[in-house]
């Protein structure tokens, strides 16, 4: 922990930013994300994680920025239907190949990986293919759904390790500005299932939920982003067809609040 601290320490504060489009969130990290960073969105299920970060892309995309989703749980023609409701979606962004989506397994069939459990060389060959289509496409805004998915098959500390880091250097050195998504449990003590995605990711955005007089609120909240100061209080996340809506928990999103 030390190191991370350490690290962001040495970081200037006017890092070029990511305007994730989403207004709380820009406002929350003073700005937007440092471009290159790695995020690591963690949360447990139906907490809001695929659709904030289907909305981060859209609105890269707007700004004519390219942007890549990888699928790993959900087949993405499914997904791309999920943002069909949204006010701001433009179908043209599909069309004109702005706004992508790729399928893991078509990722691992290419590479040939039909075993259950990925060795190190499949780490290199699997980050060495996303890099190449990060080039192709000239990739500004990526979204892994979800890194927790792929550590599966990799099963050692090891594995995870060497992907994270070189995913992310990958990434960061194509001024990739990236989101890994992270499925943990509602009572999990920590930001990832193996503890160490956490540790290595440039930043952390935990989604959770939160039980307020009968209702099940959404939350966020983020823990740590490297590159830039930012407010560290829970906020309370709406879903709506004009997108997501993010009010201070202690302001009113409370449920118990003067509204
Ligand atoms: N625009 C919207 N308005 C209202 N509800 C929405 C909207 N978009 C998505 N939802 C609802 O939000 C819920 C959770 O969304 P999402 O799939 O993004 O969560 P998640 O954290 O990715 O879940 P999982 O861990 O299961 O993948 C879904 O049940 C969906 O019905
Ligand atoms: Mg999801």
């Amino acid at each position: 922990m030390a190191s991370d601290d350490d690290k962001s320490a040495t970081i200037p504060l006017d890092r070029e930013r990511c305007v994730t489009g989403i207004e709380g969130l820009d406002n929350i990290l003073n700005g937007g994300i440092p471009r290159g960073n790695t995020i690591l969105f963690t949360g447990s299920c139906g907490t809001g994680k695929t659709t904030l970060s289907l909305e981060f892309l859209v609105h890269g995309a707007l700004a004519g920025e390219n942007c890549l989703f990888i699928s790993v749980t959900e087949a993405s023609d499914k997904l791309m239907k999920n943002v069909i409701p949204y006010d701001f979606f433009d179908e043209s962004l599909i069309k004109k190949g702005t706004l992508v989506f790729v399928d893991m397994t078509v990722i691992y069939e290419r590479l040939g990986m039909t075993e259950m459990e990925l060795s190190l060389e499949d780490v290199d060959a699997i980050v060495k293919a996303i890099g190449n289509l990060v080039d192709e496409l000239k990739i500004k805004r990526l979204v892994l759904d979800s890194v927790t998915s792929v550590c599966y098959r990799l099963k050692t500390e090891e594995k995870i390790r060497e992907f994270i880091l070189k995913i992310g250097k990958t990434l960061s050195d194509r001024g990739c500005t990236s989101m890994l998504i992270s499925e943990i449990s509602p009572s999990a003590d920590r930001y990832s299932l193996y503890g160490v995605e956490e540790a290595i990711a440039d930043g952390i955005v935990l989604m959770g939920n939160l039980e307020r007089r009968g209702d099940l609120l959404r939350t966020l909240q983020v823990v740590k982003m490297r590159g830039t100061n930012h407010s560290r209080a829970k906020y309370v996340l709406d879903l709506t067809p004009a997108g997501i809506l993010l009010v201070p928990l202690l302001k009113g999103g409370s449920g118990g609040g003067t509204t």
